[in-house]
């Protein structure tokens, strides 16, 4: 009942793990994919091994998460194993990967072997990467394109919300030949201790995960799906089968799910069986609430 096919992968539910939750090592991937994701995207994959920025680079606030890990990765040429333990689950392992320009994108979608890849252009707080380049549209096409000409799986694209008009980075990403494009990356935001009056990240500011999200990320998912003939994939503060429904009516052909992993390591598994019999009772399939909220 929820399975379907996206930009051409068969998945058992449209429920897939964010990047950037638990998707650094195969253990982790595996447990996830074991525990009833439909598919699972790794974290962000660069060109060199990165250290990110300094600690604390994660904190709670009474609305969600506030991140700034700065893109550690151990470099692709490091990485290939993980991703191959990884689909020994046999769910789609998706790569996120990040570039400073076109041609490291294309040298990592060249080399490493995904069952697709997300291109990070949308990571709002790291220097010369993610949104420093993903709010330009004339970047975000000139680098899909390369990289669809790099690789012969899927792209899709992860678009940042800190811009006046996402749609425009979005057909800027369907002009450049993505399969799909995800909405969206963390919003932009900053916590300041008033005991010492510092900023509370190492980095001073980051993104904004979580709950708090969720509207901002439905608006852009909304606009979206107006805008492009490509699916839009949902990701912003999904915790429970009703914020996916939402999500789906909105436009979203399926989603990803981050913060909420953390609490609840069987969120994919609890949620397919409640999204399962609150569509048989409304007798609506994934086809039907696909979005519906567009509706006249
Ligand atoms: C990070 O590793 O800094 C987070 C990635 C992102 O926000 O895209």
């Amino acid at each position: 009942m929820l399975s379907l096919t996206l930009t051409g992968l068969k998945l058992k539910n449209p429920l897939m793990l964010a990047a950037g939750i638990m998707g650094t090592t195969c253990g982790s991937l595996k447990r996830i994919a074991e525990r009833g994701a439909g598919a699972v995207v790794t974290k962000s994959i660069g060109l060199e091994p990165k250290g990110g920025h300094s600690n604390p680079s994660m904190v709670e606030v009474d609305c969600g998460y506030l991140n700034a890990m700065g893109l550690p990765n151990p470099s692709y040429k490091n990485f290939q194993g993980e991703i191959d333990i990884a689909k020994e689950s046999r769910v789609p392992v998706i790569a996120s990967i990040f570039g400073g320009c076109s041609l490291d994108f294309a040298e990592i979608a060249g080399a490493l072997r995904a069952d697709a890849f997300e291109l990070n252009v949308s990571c709002p707080h790291a220097h010369g990467f993610g949104a420093e380049i993903g709010t330009d549209p004339e970047l975000v096409e000139d680098i899909t394109r390369t990289v669809k000409r790099a690789a012969d799986v899927p792209v899709w694209v992860k678009l940042t919300p800190n811009v006046t008009n996402i749609k425009d980075i979005g057909l800027a990403a369907e002009s450049g030949g993505a399969d799909a494009v995800v909405a969206i990356n963390t919003v932009r935001g900053m916590a300041i201790d008033i005991e010492s009056g510092y900023p509370v990240l190492g980095n001073k500011f980051g993104g904004l995960s979580g709950r708090a999200i969720k509207p901002v990320a439905i608006k852009c998912v909304y606009d979206l799906y107006e805008a492009l003939d490509i699916p839009v994939i949902g990701v912003g503060g999904i915790s429970d089968y009703r914020d996916v429904i939402e999500f789906m009516m909105a436009g979203a052909q399926a989603v990803e799910i981050g913060s909420a992993v953390g609490n609840n390591i069987n969120i994919f598994n609890d949620i397919s069986s409640c999204m399962e019999s609150f569509m048989e009772e409304k007798e609506w399939t994934l086809e039907d609430i696909h979005g519906m909220a567009h509706r006249e």
